[in-house]
């Protein structure tokens, strides 16, 4: 883990960004509410866009990163997906994305810390901050739509 070096971690950033947008696009066929079908397309359509962003960032530019900090990004624990074939309804797409959007929140938490690149940090601290809004949007629709309150 030590050994990963930063273009290594973006470029695994981005790839994870992707599986996101596929996550959210696959999820999909779970969904037959016209309003909840439009909000997941939406997120799809953002996790493509923090692809784009990762992919737009001069990694070559960034020099001051921390090694001892990679420790913290949970980066392993982020990037397995082994609950997605899980999945048979619309309940657990919610609760998967939740677990994934909590993940990714963390990791650019952890990336905007492990990073003295003033560009780095910044689209880090942007990406965690939407994350968290997917994930509390997401926790939102399950609290009135799923949860049976006692
Ligand atoms: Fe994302
Ligand atoms: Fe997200």
């Amino acid at each position: 883990m030590a050994t990963m070096d930063v273009k290594e971690i973006v470029k695994q950033a981005a790839q994870q960004e992707d599986k996101a947008h596929k996550f959210y696009t696959d999820a999909l066929k779970f969904v037959k509410d016209a309003a909840a079908r439009i909000w997941i397309k939406e997120l799809a359509d953002e996790e493509l866009k923090h692809k784009k962003m990762l992919q737009k960032l001069d990694v070559s530019k960034i020099k001051q990163f921390k090694p001892a900090k990679i420790q913290d990004l949970h980066i392993t624990e982020y990037l397995v997906d082994k609950d997605v074939h899980e999945i048979k309804d619309f309940q657990d797409v919610l609760i998967v994305a939740m677990k994934k959007e909590q993940k990714s929140y963390n990791f650019y938490v952890s990336m905007a810390k492990s990073s003295d690149n003033p560009e780095m940090k910044n689209l880090c601290k942007i990406l965690a901050q939407e994350e968290l809004k997917h994930k509390h949007d997401l926790e939102l629709y399950y609290d009135d739509n799923v949860y049976q309150w006692d």
